[in-house]
This record gives C-alpha cells, sequence and structure tokens, in this order.
C-alpha cells in the first residue's frame, strides 16, 4: 500500500528522543547468526522494515526466528538453515542481503546468493567483497544473476582492500571467523557497526582483533557458539534529529546515544552556529535565536569523516542557512537524488560534478516531493518540517526502511505529520 506523509508547517521542535539500535548494525549481526548454527538473542532490534526482510531471509534459508518487536528483542536459531541460496526475492528487496554470502560461506564453505545490483544512490559492486573471499581459497562463479562462492577449506589470507568497504569488511570478516589459520584485513572500514560485528562475533567465540582501526586480524576458530548481544546506536537516526532541531530552531534532547559516533556531525552543527552540548544523559542541541544558522562545507568520507548517510540531511539544513555551502560527495557517485526536490521546494543548488553548490535562502516552500531512497527521503522531511505553507511527500516506505514511525517521533516532539494513502 503507497502511503505518503502530509506535513504542516511546524514551529521549533522540542523534547527528548530516544535513538533506537543502529539498521546498519543490526544487519551484518543477523547475518553473522548463520555461523554458529546455534541460539543467538539480539537485543535493542530497531522495528524497521529492513529488518523484517533480513528476518525473511533468514528464514527462507531454514532459521526459526522470534521477534518480540516492542521489546525490540530478535531471537534467531540458525541449527535449522538447510539451504545456502539467498534468493533474488530478498536480495531484491534488501541490498544488505548480500552479507549472508560471507557467513553461509564461513559455515558451509559454499554459497549462491543473487547479485544485489545497483539502487537508487549508486551501481554498488561487490568486486571487494568477492575478491576478499577468494583470497581466503573460495572459487568465484557467475550465472543467470546469482555469484556461487565455493571452496573445499577456507586458509586465512593477508587481504589489501582497494577502498575501505564497509560490507566487504563485514563479509570478509565473517568468513575468515571460521577459516584456517589468521586473516589480516587492511585498509579496511573502521565504522562503529564493524566494532560492533566484530564484538558480536568474540562473543560468539571468534578471535578478532584490532576493529574500528584499518587493520583487523582475525585468527579462525573450528565453530562459534550462541550468544546475546545488545546492538549499538544508530548514529545515522541520530544525527537526523539532530539537524530537526537545528532546521525548526528548537531544543531537542537525544538520550541513548553514543556521542564519539557522531562527532563529526556536531562538529559540523558547531560550524553552522549550532549549539550542541554532550551531557552525562545523552546530547543537546539547540537553536541560540540570537545567533543565524551559517553555511559549512562538507565532504563525505569513510568514517571517522561526515558520513554520507548524513549528507542529505544536512544539505537540508545548509539550503536554509545564511551564506554559500558547497558539499561534496565522494563516497558514492549518485547521491543527490534529493536535489531536485529539494529545488522544488525553492532551495538554490546546483550540481557540479560531484558537489553541490548552495546559496542559503529564507525558507523552504511547501510542495509535493517524492523519496527516492531512504536518506533523501529523511533529507525532504527535514526540509517540510520548516517550510512555510504545507508538503506532501511520497515514497515513504523508502523512509520506513530506515526509521520507526518517523512520523510519530517527529510529533511527539510538536510536528504535525500525518501518514496517509495515497490514492
Ligand atoms: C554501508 O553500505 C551502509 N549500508 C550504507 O548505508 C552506507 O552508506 C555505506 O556503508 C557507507 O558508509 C549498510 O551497512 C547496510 P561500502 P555498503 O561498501 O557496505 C564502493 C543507508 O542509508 N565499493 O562502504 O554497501 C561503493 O561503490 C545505507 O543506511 C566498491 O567499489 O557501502 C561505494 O562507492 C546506504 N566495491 C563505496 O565503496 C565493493 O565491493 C562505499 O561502499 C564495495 C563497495
Amino acid at each position: 500500500m503507497n502511503e505518503k506523509f502530509i506535513i504542516q508547517p511546524t514551529g521549533p521542535l522540542h523534547g527528548n528522543i530516544e535513538i533506537g539500535g543502529a539498521k546498519n548494525a543490526v544487519l551484518p549481526v543477523l547475518a553473522a547468526t548463520i555461523l554458529s548454527g546455534q541460539n543467538c538473542t539480539i537485543q535493542n532490534v530497531p522495528n524497521l522494515s529492513d529488518v523484517e526482510y533480513m528476518r525473511c531471509l533468514l528464514e527462507s534459508l531454514g532459521a526459526k526466528t522470534d521477534w518480540d518487536k516492542p521489546g525490540g528483542i530478535l531471537s534467531i536459531d540458525t541449527g535449522t538453515v538447510t539451504s545456502c541460496k539467498a534468493d533474488y526475492e530478498w536480495v531484491g528487496k534488501l541490498r544488505a542481503s548480500f552479507l549472508v554470502i560471507g557467513a553461509l560461506l564461513g559455515r558451509y564453505k559454499i554459497a549462491k546468493v543473487s547479485l544485489p545490483g545497483g539502487c537508487a544512490i549508486g551501481s554498488r559492486p561487490i568486486d571487494l567483497h568477492l575478491k576478499g573471499l577468494a583470497a581466503l581459497g573460495a572459487e568465484v562463479e557467475h550465472s543467470h544473476g546469482y555469484v556461487t562462492v565455493a571452496a573445499k577449506k577456507l586458509t586465512g589470507a593477508k587481504i589489501y582492500l582497494d577502498f575501505p568497504s564497509v560490507g566487504a569488511t563485514e563479509n570478509i570478516m565473517m568468513a575468515a571467523a571460521l577459516a584456517d589459520g589468521q586473516t589480516i584485513l587492511e585498509n579496511c572500514a573502521v565504522e562503529p557497526e564493524i566494532v560492533d560485528l566484530a564484538n558480536f562475533l568474540n562473543s560468539s567465540g571468534a578471535e578478532i582483533r584490532g576493529a574500528g582501526t584499518d587493520t583487523i586480524k582475525i585468527n579462525g576458530v573450528k565453530e562459534l557458539h550462541g550468544t546475546t548481544h545488545s546492538v549499538i546506536p544508530d548514529r545515522i537516526e541520530a544525527g537526523t534529529f539532530m539537524v530537526a532541531a537545528a532546521i525548526t530552531r528548537g531544543n531537542i534532547l537525544l538520550t541513548n546515544i553514543v556521542a564519539d559516533h557522531v562527532k563529526p556531525v556536531i562538529a559540523k552543527l558547531k560550524e553552522a552556529q549550532i549549539c550542541v552540548e554532550e551531557l552525562e544523559n545523552g546530547i543537546r542541541v539547540w537553536h541560540d535565536p540570537t545567533q543565524d544558522i551559517i553555511s559549512a562545507d562538507i565532504k563525505t568520507l569513510p568514517y571517522p569523516g561526515f558520513p554520507t548517510d548524513m549528507q542529505a540531511q544536512f544539505m537540508s539544513l545548509m539550503a536554509v542557512a545564511k551564506g554559500t555551502s558547497i558539499i561534496t560527495e565522494t563516497v558514492f557517485e549518485n547521491r543527490f537524488m534529493q536535489v531536485g526536490e529539494l529545488k522544488r521546494m525553492g532551495a538554490d543548488i546546483k550540481i557540479e560534478s560531484r558537489s553541490a553548490v548552495i546559496e542559503g535562502i529564507p525558507r523552504f516552500a511547501g510542495a509535493q516531493v517524492h523519496a527516492s531512497d531512504l536518506r533523501a527521503g529523511a533529507a525532504l522531511t527535514l526540509a517540510a518540517l520548516c517550510a512555510s505553507d504545507v508538503s506532501e511527500i511520497r515514497g515513504i516506505c523508502h523512509i520506513d526502511r530506515g526509521y520507526y514511525k518517523l512520523e510519530q517521533q517527529f510529533n511527539k516532539l510538536g510536528a504535525q505529520i500525518n501518514r496517509v494513502c495515497d490514492e
């Protein structure tokens, strides 16, 4: 059923928001439960459609799951997994399904997974994933839109990633956990979600050291066991609400957040003259009415640089900041999909190659817009919150992939968003 948001102009947002578990941490952890073949209990699981798709994929492989959505607890028994084939039906719905290939290869020494294909933000190749799995001893074969990886045995290897790919780091780490010998993964991703996955695997009996640095050492073990793991908070959800406080000139206290994980966003908000205070119980973000919101330049980079997943949301803020800002997207080749829609709301943005030049305007005008992807949808919602009149946002199924009932969360803070059927 297609739904849309109808968003009335809102005043400053005020109140407290508790940040949920990280989508991009829980998805690889769920894939990694395949490795032990035992019962795992995952806590702080966000109630997102992407998590539902991953749960369904695991069940399609034969796993048994039980999801207490209100409690955020997802139990998975992968002892009953009988299939090593992840169908297009699931990978087509959720790109991150490709993260099961490393775990299936690690446990069964064979995996057949539908190629994930591209998406709105880019071609999303998987060459680094496959190069790493091949280095561990897997034969790689492509046919009819599927890739099959198989190995008599997996042997630890020294692998250098041409780019610190998050997904490739995760897939290789999972396969190497049950390989013979040591794997040294160099120039790997250092995102907090990598650390969370390593912590989950180590709590299952893996021997992984160095997660969070650009070199991870994995000593393969014979087998892993079930465990209980609580997922880290979602730094991108947190960043989105921080921008919401700024763009509506409000005052929001965010709790259940790791300040370290949102350092680049805090730095850029302060550069834009937004007030941010790290407290014992969270982070408060507010706008000082005596100060203008001013422009700040952004270049997206792998962690700990400014996250690409916050680029669109920050662009909405810069579109109504004082002055000219330049946002350069270095991670994905097509992640300015929100620009056209923001311009329909009155934004003054010019794209020059991988940069967007933004001239601040006093205020967005309401409009009917369409969300092309998850973070573009969040950016349009932020723009609509501070527009001069009503807006409609279609394609909110993209938003539901990464935010739980976003309209309810904003309405608790004083917004007026209705979710209605899109006739
Ligand atoms: C993860 O995607 C996240 N998804 C993305 O979040 C996030 O934007 C991205 O990391 C970067 O931080 C999940 O964790 C589920 P990458 P991933 O491999 O792993 C190139 C969201 O909005 N590359 O680090 O796919 C690739 O083309 C989503 O929550 C290769 O060239 O990201 C891209 O330019 C969107 N070859 C760059 O690396 C490869 O084999 C970053 O990709 C793999 C990647």
